[in-house]
């Protein structure tokens, strides 16, 4: 199997093309990525194996004639490059809608053009925005608020694939993916978890809305994530969308959790809304359905993510 994976060097990348080294059946993972988030740790002792080689372009996905030789004899393309700090995307929305669209749109091209077998795109459940009750694939889109250019770019670009890919029979799948918890080597702390761990650590106060407190959000185990890749590359129905869940939780048991490793951690409760903290509730019965089995949990992803940071205290 030949993968190429964009934006492989960042939080999901940098572990997903790790656990990818270990499959039987793996000779190529081509890392294509801009480098735009300075993360050359990822590719840091990539596990050496026979048979197996890797190989790296540093392009963007605005490029063309790159994402072109990028698709040279490629099985199943895992597009993850994107802008994905949704509170910073209100701020550009311009830049938001050409790397996460019109980059998209690029990578799929070249994918189609390609004769690439199995595409696989991230988008995210802020798709559904802040909903009442529970909401899923079948919920209508009327019902859906985009809360940043993140999210209404996600969404524009989950459509584009589906309905050139339906319309070329092409196989692609969108995972429409929680917030992601857990560690890798190339990780990020935009996200509220993993944001939550490092104020922890730093003994700085947690800030919570309290509308926030016991209502619902969905998170997504990295484990889990990338099993669900897998998963889908094998299962997935061309041409379908899955929500990719591991649980929804709610600021109270995150909190909760944290403190059962950090006892004395500091809450300030805010009464304006924070945009990675907007409730909603999203179910994970179709991909369960198809036989995926979410295992991952809170308190291993977020003890993980305390631990690698066991040696650091704030002074
Ligand atoms: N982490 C999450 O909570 C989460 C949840 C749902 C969906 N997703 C989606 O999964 C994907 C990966 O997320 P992540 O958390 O690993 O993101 P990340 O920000 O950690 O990594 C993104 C990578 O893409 C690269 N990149 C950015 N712009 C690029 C461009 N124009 N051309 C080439 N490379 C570019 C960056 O250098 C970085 O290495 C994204 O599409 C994201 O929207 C993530």
């Amino acid at each position: 199997m030949r993968l190429l994976v964009t934006g492989a060097l960042g939080h999901i990348g940098s572990k997903l093309i790790r656990e990818y080294a270990k499959r039987q059946d793996i000779e190529l993972i081509r890392i294509f990525d801009n480098i735009s988030t300075q993360r050359y740790c990822s590719l840091f002792n990539l596990p050496q194996k026979r048979g197996l080689r890797y190989e790296f372009i540093e392009a963007g996905i605005d490029d063309k004639k790159a994402l072109k030789r990028a698709m040279q004899k490629i099985d199943v393309v895992i597009h993850l490059a994107a802008i994905t700090d949704a509170p910073s995307t209100i701020a550009t929305p311009k830049l938001t809608h050409k790397v996460n669209f019109e980059g998209t749109k690029n990578v799929l091209m070249a994918a189609i053009d390609a004769n690439v077998k199995k595409f696989l795109f991230p988008s995210t459940t802020s798709v559904y925005g802040e909903a009442e009750g529970l909401v899923d694939e079948n919920s209508p889109e009327n019902m859906y608020k985009p809360a940043s250019p993140y999210a209404a770019t996600k969404l524009k670009a989950e459509k584009f694939i589906l309905k050139t890919a339906k319309a070329k029979g092409f196989n692609a799948n969108v995972l429409r993916m929680g917030t992601i918890f857990g560690t890798s080597i190339g990780m990020r702390f935009h996200t509220a978890i993993n944001k939550f761990c490092w104020l922890a650590v730093m003994n700085k106060p947690l800030t919570v809305w309290d509308s926030a407190l016991n209502s619902m959000r969905p998170y997504l185990g990295l484990n889990d994530c990338i099993r669900a890749f897998y998963f889908l590359e094998k299962h997935g129905k061309p041409g379908e969308l899955y929500n990719v869940v591991t649980r929804n939780y709610s600021m109270k048991n995150i909190i909760e959790t944290i403190k059962q490793f950090v006892p004395n951690v500091q809450i300030q409760i805010t009464k304006s809304p924070l945009l990675n903290q907007k409730p909603y509730e999203v179910g994970n019965e179709k991909i369960k359905k198809i036989g995926f089995e979410f295992k991952d949990t809170l308190s291993g992803g977020i003890r993980a993510t305390l631990v690698l940071m066991k040696g650091v205290r704030r002074f």
